[in-house]
């Protein structure tokens, strides 16, 4: 490029900002592309952008500048300049009140980012819980050809023999420990074993659902959602996606042309048949909103009703990502329900999704992922409630539930808020069996940024007796480790005076999987005079900054927790229901 040249829409000239001299814009731009030492010919090449997210709180992204380089690797053979910048990182285990509260800020920082900066792809790098979906959204609202690369689960530990993983082993120690199994010094000893490597954990949690997704919808590379973040694979998965970005750079395809109602559907059906993570719904429909898309969630059951689980993973089953992994991946997956699929939907190889799975095996792999004819479960894992507790309605994850408490009427142990629910848990005096329901109200997204507090612990009186599992409700999420016959993200919120705000001690509810209902069995009129009394939801006060600006925008769980801003405006016939 001359200096007199007015090419201006690729590469690392693009969105030069003039202010009335162009000339000096674009003699200022190169001042400052010369002082990074590369040659004028690299800096004219399409720009790949890899948006990083390492940060010394972020434990499954600790082998993350690796990976980097690897896709470096790739964008440079390929003929393309990558360029690496940095977003904030969010940690699972290290961000509070909980990790939920700034997915949203990461998306805004990934989406400005992108838009900000001179590039023509972009590769997003990351796998804890809510970077993948973070990542996406941002990207998708960007509208910039994207590719998803995921840092990979962590490999399984070992403890007496038996192998440990993050982190659904952690709860089944942790379990065993409040029942008096284990001791102290054994729970200290299981600890140091549980997460032995870097990487994302080691389950079919929320991060390894996320990833899959990812997969399943064509934004990240056939078979890059189950490699061990230490394994070799990894690496060469860094080099293929540097590659496919510098051509999805030059193809100029962006998210809306591979993220369709397509492959939504598809990664419905993928969730289902990994027996995934409740949280990937609100992350799934929040992504899809960022490209005016929705997911009906009636229609979720249907699809659920006809999705067997074909993989055997925990924390519902018994193996893990690396086992996965070595099975063929997501795509042994898609290849076992591909007459499920929409299988003429586009991805970021530039094939379509018949001829990406067309190149994996098609059968022989072993029992982490079951034949169709031969499912781990008939149906699939997630289930939409809706009745009087719930209009907005509600989640549970039937495969991680005990099947005989899934028609089950109980009295309510009301928890009015995480303080409440922390200090009288474990009291000896709480008035509870084993046949009640546990409520906690007002850990809902406005109250209280929805932690993963849906997982209520069983009263330790109860655990200390043998008692492994109860009916526990809530507007709150949980975790993808977790299990449990768990009702979740019970919309509308307690905060916004919804009908989980009315339950007090001693109601009756009612849950039943079976007519996918969940009813407060309380008169009307007794309900009219409970809402009379109820008082207005707190203002905000005292709040600033980004958590007022989440508090009074976040939406409710079934929209995915978004925005309300960060939706695309609306305009005839732009919203549609995906299903
Ligand atoms: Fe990062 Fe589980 S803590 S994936
Ligand atoms: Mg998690």
């Amino acid at each position: 490029m001359t200096r007199n040249d007015d090419r201006t829409g690729h590469g690392i000239y693009q969105g030069l900002t003039d202010y009335g001299d162009a000339g000096f814009a674009r003699y200022l731009r190169r001042t400052f592309a010369h002082s990074t030492g590369r040659s004028i010919e690299l800096l004219e090449q399409p720009v790949v952008g890899i948006a990083t997210s390492t940060s010394d709180f972020n434990t499954c992204h600790r082998l993350q500048p690796g990976l980097v380089e690897a896709v470096k690797r790739g964008v440079l053979a390929a003929g393309g300049l990558p360029l690496e910048f940095p977003t904030i990182s969010l940690g699972e285990g290290f961000l509070s009140p909980t990790s939920m509260m700034f997915r949203n800020l990461m998306a805004m920082d990934v989406e400005e980012m992108i838009r900000a900066q001179p590039m023509d792809a972009v590769v997003l790098v990351g796998g804890c819980d809510k970077t993948v979906p973070a990542q996406l959204m941002g990207a998708f609202s960007a509208i910039r050809p994207a590719i998803q690369l995921v840092t990979g689960p962590m490999m399984t530990g070992r403890f007496q023999g038996e192998r440990l993983g993050a982190c659904t082993d952690c709860r089944r120690f942790w379990g065993k420990y409040r029942g008096a199994e284990i001791s102290g010094k054994t729970i200290d000893q299981v600890e140091k074993n549980l997460a032995t490597t870097a990487g994302t954990c080691a389950v079919m949690g929320t991060a390894s659902t996320m990833a899959s997704i990812a997969e399943a919808l064509g934004i990240a590379l056939p078979g890059s959602a189950t490699a061990p973040a230490v394994h070799a694979d990894r690496l060469r998965i860094g080099e293929a996606t540097g590659r496919a970005a510098f051509q999805l750079a030059l193809s100029g395809k962006t998210p809306s042309h591979i993220v369709t109602r397509g492959s939504l559907h598809n990664a419905l059906r993928v969730l289902l048949a990994i027996g995934g993570s409740t949280n990937a719904l609100i992350h799934l429909t929040a992504m899809a909103g960022r490209l005016g898309l929705s997911i009906n969630p009636a229609e979720l059951n249907e699809l659920s009703d006809t999705t067997p689980v074909l993989v055997d993973l925990k924390p519902t089953g018994e193996h893990y990502m690396e086992d996965l992994h070595a099975a063929g991946g997501i795509p042994a997956v898609m290849n076992e329900i591909r007459h499920l699929l929409d299988l003429d939907v586009a991805t970021v190889t530039g094939r379509n999704l018949r001829e990406t799975l067309n190149e994996f095996d098609q059968a022989g792999h072993d029992s982490v992922v079951q034949p169709f004819a031969e499912p781990v479960r008939t149906e699939g894992g997630l289930l939409w409630l809706t009745g009087s507790l719930a209009p907005g309605g509600a989640l549970i994850k039937r495969s991680a539930a005990s099947p005989e408490l899934f028609e089950k009427t109980g009295r309510a142990v009301v928890f009015t808020s995480l303080e409440d629910l922390a200090q009288r848990i474990d009291d000896p005096n709480l008035d509870v069996e084993e046949d009640d329901f546990l409520v906690l109200q007002n850990a809902g997204p406005r109250a209280a940024g929805m932690p993963e507090a849906g997982y209520l612990p069983i009263p330790r009186k109860l655990a200390e007796h043998g008692v492994k599992d109860m009916v526990r409700l809530s507007d709150a999420r949980m975790s993808g480790t977790a299990y449990g016959t768990i009702v979740l993200h019970i919309s509308p919120e307690t905060a916004l005076g919804g009908p989980l705000a009315l339950v007090k001690n001693g109601d009756r509810i009612a849950l039943s999987v079976k007519h996918a209902s969940l009813e407060l069995l309380v008169p009307p009129d007794e309900l009219d005079r409970r809402r009379a009394l109820l008082l207005a939801p707190a203002p905000a006060a005292g709040i600033t900054g980004y958590r007022r600006l989440f508090h009074d925008h976040v939406l409710q769980a079934e929209k995915g927790c978004d925005f309300d801003f960060s939706l695309p405006v609306p305009t005839a016939g732009t919203m549609e229901t995906m299903i």
